[in-house]
């Protein structure tokens, strides 16, 4: 073979990854460089049709440098968190031949080879959806794969988490436990799978992106400030995040609803609760999350039981856990009374699993001018509405863990040179 052709090869991976809502929230650090938490976390991985990452990794000794390009434009590798990432699973990568392609990679070889990365996420990275937790684990997981690393899913965890803490939780599907750990390397900081999406596939997710205009405190600086100066955050830590824990772990277990919704309301709240304890005060939510957390309070307390479940990351959308499909039609019955779209795209406006708003009756913007207000406000003053005040929602329910793209049509990058296509 002529070293031409041996110097020409391209090898590459793509794969798609989730991402993740806690409802446990994780905040506060215990060690910034390597990502250690000062709680446990629990989150539901959301179904990969709706929101996820998609990443291709690929190796040639034609490469010049580490690139890598998200939703299409060149980004920089140079921040400590991708090279840790990159370090650690270099440290791990084994030898690779593709007899095919007459390609042989030793473990020695991939020190030196450089690597292209690329990776686009299948929802606007505006609607401040968590893009970095789908993100740094597609990337984990894609080049473990490239490089034949060994490890399992909470081993790679374990350095996923070194790109962004949440990132840890979206190497399973369904139900997500990431334990804090003690040691002081970070090697037992790492994600479990508490349960897969099958068991309790009842459940519906909405997601309201919420309509804002102000940028947001990143999480990152957000929960340094928190540890900083918030003692209500020590306390949450220590006494009550352990017990809520268990709490939660057995919720899952039992599919038990009414216990799920309460655990996950009240941890929501109580995080914004940190984050007005913090000096300054960081204010994540908005009045139009405020509404919503209202809306399903009402509705909630008008029933036997409850029947949907909210919480809120660092920024206003809501998350919102229906019990069951039926819930979820009448969840968004309430949601589109109170904020009727601002254009008349109902189609845009409802994005996802479109068949809930069907199910509920709502096929044209006439059905949403048609809702009647819910029953549990009839005796108060008519209602006021919001309209524009949620830019779009999206309908999707728990899901599966990453997965490989076999099919070469789903790479991002081109296998002739490695470039984005
Ligand atoms: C409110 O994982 O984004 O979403 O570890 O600094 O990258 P870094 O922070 P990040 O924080 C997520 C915080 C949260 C709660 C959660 O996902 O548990």
């Amino acid at each position: 073979m002529g070293g031409d052709s041996q110097q020409n090869w391209v090898l590459m991976v793509t794969a798609q990854t989730p991402t993740n809502i806690a409802v446990i929230k994780y905040w506060g650090k215990r060690d910034e460089t390597l990502i250690l938490p000062v709680n446990d976390s629990i989150s539901v991985t959301l179904d990969p049709n709706h929101l996820c990452t998609t990443t291709t990794v690929a190796v040639s000794p034609s490469f010049q440098q580490d690139r890598m390009w998200l939703n299409g434009k060149e980004i920089s590798l140079s921040g400590g968190r991708f090279q840790s990432c990159l370090r650690e699973i270099r440290a791990r990568a084994c030898e690779v031949e593709d007899n095919k392609k007459g390609i042989k990679i030793t473990k020695e070889d991939w020190g030196k080879f450089h690597i292209h990365i690329a990776s686009y996420n299948n929802f606007p990275t505006a609607a401040g959806l968590a893009s970095s937790a789908a993100g740094f684990a597609c990337l984990v997981y894609a080049l473990g794969k490239l490089m034949n690393v060994k490890e399992d899913e909470s081993q790679l965890s374990a350095i996923a988490r070194q790109g962004s803490g949440s990132a840890c939780r979206s190497l399973f599907g369904g139900f997500v436990k990431w334990i804090m750990g003690k040691e002081e390397n970070g090697s037992d900081s790492l994600a479990v799978q508490l349960a897969d999406e099958k068991h309790w596939d009842d459940l519906v997710i909405v997601i309201a992106v919420v309509s804002s205009r102000q940028k947001e405190t990143s999480s990152t600086s957000g929960m340094r400030e928190s540890v900083e100066t918030s003692l209500l955050l020590q306390h949450r830590a220590k006494e009550v995040v352990p017990k809520r824990i268990l709490k939660m772990e057995e919720a899952i277990r039992n599919r038990d609803f009414a216990s799920f919704s309460q655990l996950t309301c009240t941890d929501s709240n109580q995080f914004h609760a940190v984050c007005l304890d913090t000096s300054p005060p960081i204010f994540y939510m908005n009045d139009t999350s405020h509404r919503i957390i209202s809306i399903v309070e009402k509705w909630n307390r008008s029933e036997e039981a409850p029947q949907v479940a909210y919480t809120f990351d660092a920024g206003p959308n809501a998350v919102l856990i229906a019990r069951n499909r039926k819930a979820a039609t009448l969840l968004i019955q309430r949601l589109l009374y109170y904020f009727p779209p601002n254009s008349d795209d109902l189609n845009s406006y409802i994005i996802g699993d479109k068949s809930i708003a069907k199910d509920a009756g709502i096929n044209g913007i006439p059905d949403i001018e048609t809702l009647p207000p819910p029953p549990e406000i009839k005796d108060n003053i008519p209602s006021q509405k919001y309209k524009g005040e949620v830019s779009y929602f999206i309908c999707t329910r728990p899901g599966r863990g990453p997965v490989l793209l076999s099919d070469e049509s789903q790479a991002l990058l081109n296998s002739e040179n490695g470039l984005p296509k």
